[in-house]
């Protein structure tokens, strides 16, 4: 095996004392980049040798002057190309594309006359023989030879050489030099400190310029950093986050108590996903369970309600939460509930939701649900419009439009549409109301509080902030981790 150049490059400074890297370049008959890589590695493991920057002009052939050191030069063709009889100087310019040049280096040489006698004048030759002395320079540069001092000037001013600056490197022994390479250590062990090895060993000395290996970590994914935003919106306002750690929910809280009638279509399992194991939940409190069946089959509170045979069997039913409203009617049953009486909440949540839908390119069956819910004394729905105004404008969306919409659970509802100046259009952004009395006086708050609420999805606005089309880019198995990884943090503009 061939040594390593490294080693033969000390090798040959060993026997030489002292060497240009350039001049290395026939000797080991590699590119002079290779030396100069080699002589790092050499710099890098201590100081075998002193290298002193220095640079050299050489000349080398342009491509004209290529073709001159091959086929003759300029002057040379011109004059080979008259005939004995001579040319009219128009052929002859006709000849080459550089006949012009050649012409008249040819006259000044004396090769060739102008031959006035004639009408039109001709070119003849002037001399029987001729030395191609610029085509044997040129040929002679490309083989390494030097050329004559005097004509360098000439040949550079008709481009035929050119010079150029090699920065090169002056190698003579260091006051390490060795004819190999020591391997140097790049670990401080125990067992060196240990056993002194460490003495006799040489380090590898740090590089401070390296640019580091960035640490590995995990990521955000749009959801999460979307959620951040919407969270501190929530708590700038003032509300405290509701606990919606349950996936699964009862129908009772999910539904009936949000007034829901048991044979709405939304509670049928092509719409809800019902659970299995355990498909029911016994425990409900007693008393408001019966109010609820009451306002339900008979009406009550100058309700007339929905006049069914309502069933504690449908309502025990366990499903995953289809939104996030059924925690909202937990907190506002506990609220109504506190030893200490009535005190106005603001709530807020964030989590997944679970609806048995069509998927499509803005649908799955499970999303993430956004609430806020404020309850008080004579609250109207010109608060809860106030309210979705300041919501909204700490998002960055000042164009509201509402349109009166259905809940079971809100009287009057409203859809909730923002006018999106990126997409130019005005899309449906959420869902509101006023809590129905059907639902909060069954719960035992007193009657003269009102609880405003709204809704919408954190897919929604997450898909639009980082410009995704289909949610499936967004989440579940298809979505590029890349994304993800090289995501930028949220800033809905406030
Ligand atoms: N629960 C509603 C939905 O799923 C949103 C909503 C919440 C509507 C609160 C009114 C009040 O779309």
């Amino acid at each position: 095996m061939q040594p390593d150049l490294t080693e033969r490059i000390l090798q040959y400074l060993n026997e030489h004392e002292r060497v240009d890297t350039l001049d290395l370049v026939p000797v080991f008959n590699v590119d002079h980049q290779k030396i100069i890589g080699a002589l790092k590695s050499i710099q890098a493991s201590g100081e075998l040798v002193k290298a002193e920057q220095t640079s050299r002009k050489t000349l080398e052939l342009t491509e004209e002057g290529k073709e001159v050191s091959k086929h003759g030069s300029h002057e040379a063709i011109v004059y080979y190309f008259i005939p004995l009889q001579g040319i009219p100087q128009t052929e002859l310019m006709k000849s080459s594309p550089n006949a012009k040049v050649g012409f008249s280096k040819a006259m000044s040489q004396g090769w060739i006359l102008v031959d006035k006698s004639t009408n039109p004048p001709l070119i003849k030759r002037k001399v029987d023989k001729i030395d191609d002395t610029v085509k044997l320079h040129l040929e002679n540069l490309s083989k390494g030879e030097p050329i004559p001092d005097k004509l360098i000037n000439d040949y550079k001013k008709r481009k035929l050489v050119q010079e150029i600056v090699t920065k090169s490197f002056i190698l003579t022994k260091g006051p390490e030099f060795a004819l190999v390479l020591t391997k140097l250590e790049t670990d401080l062990t125990v067992d060196m400190l240990a056993s002194g090895l460490w003495k006799n060993l040489k380090f590898k000395a740090y590089n401070f310029d390296s640019l580091g290996v960035p640490p590995e970590r995990g990521h955000l994914h749009p959801l999460l950093k979307v959620r951040t935003e919407f969270r501190q919106i929530f708590l700038e306002m003032g509300f405290s986050e509701m606990p919606t750690n349950n996936y699964i929910e009862s129908s009772f809280w999910n539904f009936d108590a949000l007034f829901q009638p048991q044979q709405h279509p939304a509670r049928d399992a092509h719409d809800t996903f019902f659970i299995s194991h355990p498909s029911k939940s016994f425990k409900f409190p007693h008393e408001y369970l019966e109010r609820v069946k009451h306002v339900h089959s008979k009406g009550a509170y100058g309700s007339q309600g929905y006049g069914y045979d309502w069933k504690i069997e449908e309502a025990q039913k366990n499903l995953l939460r289809t939104h996030t409203t059924a925690v909202s009617a937990r907190m506002l049953y506990k609220l109504a509930n506190q030893p200490d009486g009535f005190k106005p909440v603001k709530y807020f949540s964030i989590d997944k939701v679970f609806r048995n839908e069509t998927l499509d390119a803005t649908h799955l069956a499970e999303f993430h649900q956004v609430e806020g819910v404020i309850a008080d004394v004579g609250l109207t729905l010109g608060d809860l419009i106030g309210t979705l105004y300041e919501f909204f404008r700490k998002l960055g969306i000042t164009q509201l439009e509402f349109k009166p919409a259905y809940n079971p659970y809100t009287e009057p509802s409203m859809e909730i549409f923002c006018y999106h100046p990126g997409l130019q259009k005005w899309i449906e952004v959420g869902n509101s109301g006023v809590f129905r009395p059907e639902m909060l006086l069954p719960m035992g708050l007193p009657s003269n509080v009102n609880v405003i609420a709204w809704g919408l999805s954190l897919e929604r606005p997450t898909m639009i902030k980082y410009g995704i089309n289909n949610i499936r880019d967004l989440i579940g198995p298809k979505v590029d981790l890349k994304m993800v990884e090289e995501g930028p943090i949220c800033r809905l503009e406030k």
